[in-house]
């Protein structure tokens, strides 16, 4: 990044580059999570599943790459060692369920995925409002297709409980 460029981000850039690099490693994760359940997906009705799952995943890779250019845009690198990514995520892997045809338990997954991720892009979005107008507009625009992504499997009806965002600690549990 240009020096004019960067003294008009009105932020901490290495705070900000490390939340963005943490957002990255989330993003990751929900590819691969999302990737893997729209491959293995079962049941009646698994290829509309799939087709969703699948859909999903290629904008959450898109998200990871529109946040590497802004990393690196600010002067930073995104995570660059695989074995990284989970460690340094904000939030735990969405862990796929072992039953491929669980439809509840698939869309409970991104569900918790989803609202930790506009949990997220919220943090940022406030953090970066009226300081850094290119990094917000990027966080604006993830936010609002995360917020889609929430929405449009919501409608899908299937489930009915609460679902809480995906944490590290309750995740951890899991394994
Ligand atoms: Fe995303
Ligand atoms: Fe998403």
């Amino acid at each position: 990044m240009g020096k004019q460029a960067r003294k008009i981000v009105g932020v901490d850039v290495k705070k900000l580059i490390n939340d963005l690099n943490k957002a990255y490693c989330d993003e990751w994760l929900a590819f691969y999570s999302y990737r893997f359940m729209g491959q293995v997906v079962s049941g009646a009705g698994y290829e509309d599943m799939a087709e969703f799952l699948n859909k999903t995943a290629d904008i959450e890779l898109e998200h990871s790459r529109e946040l590497a250019d802004r990393i690196v845009e600010l002067g930073g690198t995104p995570v660059a060692q695989f074995g990284m990514i989970e460690k340094n995520a904000n939030v735990a892997y969405p862990v796929p369920p072992d039953k491929t045809d669980d439809y509840n338990a698939i869309v409970s997954t991104v569900l918790a995925a989803e609202a930790a991720a506009i949990d997220v892009y919220q943090a940022i979005a406030n953090e970066t409002f009226g300081k850094d107008h290119v990094t917000h507009n990027v966080v604006m625009h993830i936010l609002s297709e995360e917020i889609q992504h929430e929405e449009m499997f919501e409608n899908l009806g299937l489930v009915k409980q609460e679902v809480e965002p995906v944490k590290k600690e309750a995740v951890t549990a899991r394994y």
